[in-house]
């Protein structure tokens, strides 16, 4: 390795032919695809990167014949590709290589936009006849759980196409509500699936994924036409944190069946102004490139009921604090709303409300300490400090009210620390001082700090 890595380095100093610099990036990559991960067998004399371009071929003869809408999504493709847009624009000039669609894995992940395409079972046999083995992954469509009749509706999540020991995976991407897109988990049963199990380890699949559409580029790689996300680092950041939760639909119907849903107009007017609410926070958030997530009741009502608790009087979001930035106050006023109160400061126990249309945004921030993490409380006439312990947690996506959000990926635990064993019993008095079984005394802030930690307006 240190060899060849040297003989790229001289190459970049002294190569005035942009060809030799081609040439030696692409016996590198050879390198690594023979001397990387174990290449699976069957590929006759082709070399893997060979078969990988080969196979790729056939599969984009696929997709032209059939017009599916498919674009680049493969984390090292795309990995590659921002490194390299200089040899990019080399490879469309020269003789092909296949330099970035074939990596040192034995796959290439594609995506397809599902609501752009008629489903085609010809697809299939249109591969078989071209050699390759198919394999189609399908599952419930999510869209449709939370109706009781069209529960059984299946529709395709993934696809597998294999040849000479070499895979295309191409993953069906749904747009949802939140204009989001969406893709379902992928589940390899190694017994019958026995062909496609070496490649349990995918890169999309492991669990579901939630995106924004990307906007896409078509361009050349490899010799090939391929459409791209047009801002690959935005993309691949987004996949590095795309893990997504379904609403727990069914629990949350037999919690309906116990305790019906107040449709009284008090009640819905509340949950739409919650609505807009919290699609404003979002967007307002979004824009200053800060993430939250649900907490407490808002987070309650999502686990528990799919929706908002419509006593739950106020929107909660949780926001680490590392994430905090000064103009945070300043574009929710922008954006209509007003600071309410803000209690601490950023060292210690800061929480923002904001004042919307007859409910109020209540932000808490996250601080770490080792196992835990915490969010600080003050009561406003005493100066006493409290604190709400939680297990550590990390940050998945979902949707609630037609808006793409994140949640704590271990809600059940959140929730449980925030609400006790008894979470799913709704309880209308709740004193954010005493009832939360996580809550500590934190002890009281010194007067002389009371014009900077204890601000109501
Ligand atoms: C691409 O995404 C990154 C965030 O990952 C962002 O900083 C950058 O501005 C985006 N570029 C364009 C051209 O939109």
């Amino acid at each position: 390795m240190p060899r060849i890595n040297k003989t790229v380095i001289l190459a970049l100093l002294i190569a005035t032919s942009s060809i030799f610099l081609l040439f030696q990036l692409y016996y590198y990559r050879q390198y690594i695809s023979k001397n990387g991960l174990h290449v699976f067998g069957g590929q006759g004399s082709m070399s893997g990167s060979d078969a990988q371009r080969h196979l790729i071929k056939r599969f984009l003869g696929l997709v032209h014949k059939y017009s599916l809408p498919v674009f680049l999504v493969d984390a090292v493709s795309l990995d590659l590709l921002s490194q390299d847009t200089l040899l990019l624009k080399e490879s469309k000039l020269k003789e092909p290589h296949c330099l970035f669609l074939c990596t040192h894995r034995e796959f290439t992940t594609f995506a397809l936009l599902g609501n752009l395409w008629k489903y085609d079972a010809n697809l299939i046999e249109a591969a078989e006849e071209r050699g390759m083995e198919v394999l189609e992954i399908r599952g419930k469509d999510p869209r449709l759980v939370s109706m009781d009749d069209l529960a059984g509706n299946d529709i395709p999540l993934h696809f597998l196409f294999k040849k000479g020991g070499r895979l295309v995976h191409l993953v069906v991407l749904y747009e949802r509500t939140g204009k989001y897109l969406w893709h379902g988990p992928l589940r390899l049963k190694p017994n019958i699936d026995r062909k496609f199990a070496p490649f349990r380890k995918l890169d999309y699949g492991r669990h579901a994924g939630a995106y924004n559409r990307p906007e896409l580029a078509l361009t050349m790689v490899d010799g090939l036409d391929v459409r791209i996300p047009r801002n690959f680092s935005y993309f691949l950041k987004e996949h590095s944190q795309a893990r997504f939760l379904e609403c727990p639909f069914r629990e949350a119907r037999a919690f309906y069946q116990l305790y019906p849903d107040d449709l009284s107009p008090e009640a819905m007017d509340f949950r739409m102004k919650a609505k807009s609410l919290l699609h404003l926070a979002a967007r307002t958030l979004y824009e200053l490139g800060v993430p939250f997530w649900l907490s407490s009741g808002t987070c309650l009502g999502w686990f528990r009921q799919c929706s908002i608790i419509p006593y739950s009087k106020d929107v909660d979001l949780g926001i680490w604090i590392k994430d905090y930035r000064h103009d945070i106050t300043q574009a929710f006023q922008k954006a209509g709303l007003p600071l309410k109160h803000k209690f601490g400061k950023v060292e210690d126990s800061l929480e923002l409300s904001f004042q919307g249309l007859d409910v109020k945004l209540d932000i808490f921030f996250f601080y770490d300490e080792g196992e835990t993490v915490w969010n600080g409380g003050t009561q406003a006439k005493s100066g006493k400090k409290f604190k709400y312990v939680f297990p550590r947690f990390q940050l998945c996506w979902t949707e609630l009210l037609e808006l793409k959000v994140r949640v704590p990926c271990q809600t059940l635990d959140y929730i449980q620390a925030n609400y006790g064993p008894d979470w799913n019993v709704p309880v209308k008095a709740w004193d954010w001082k005493s009832s939360p079984p996580n809550v500590q005394e934190n002890g009281v802030w010194p007067v002389r700090d009371w014009d900077e930690v204890i601000q109501v307006y």
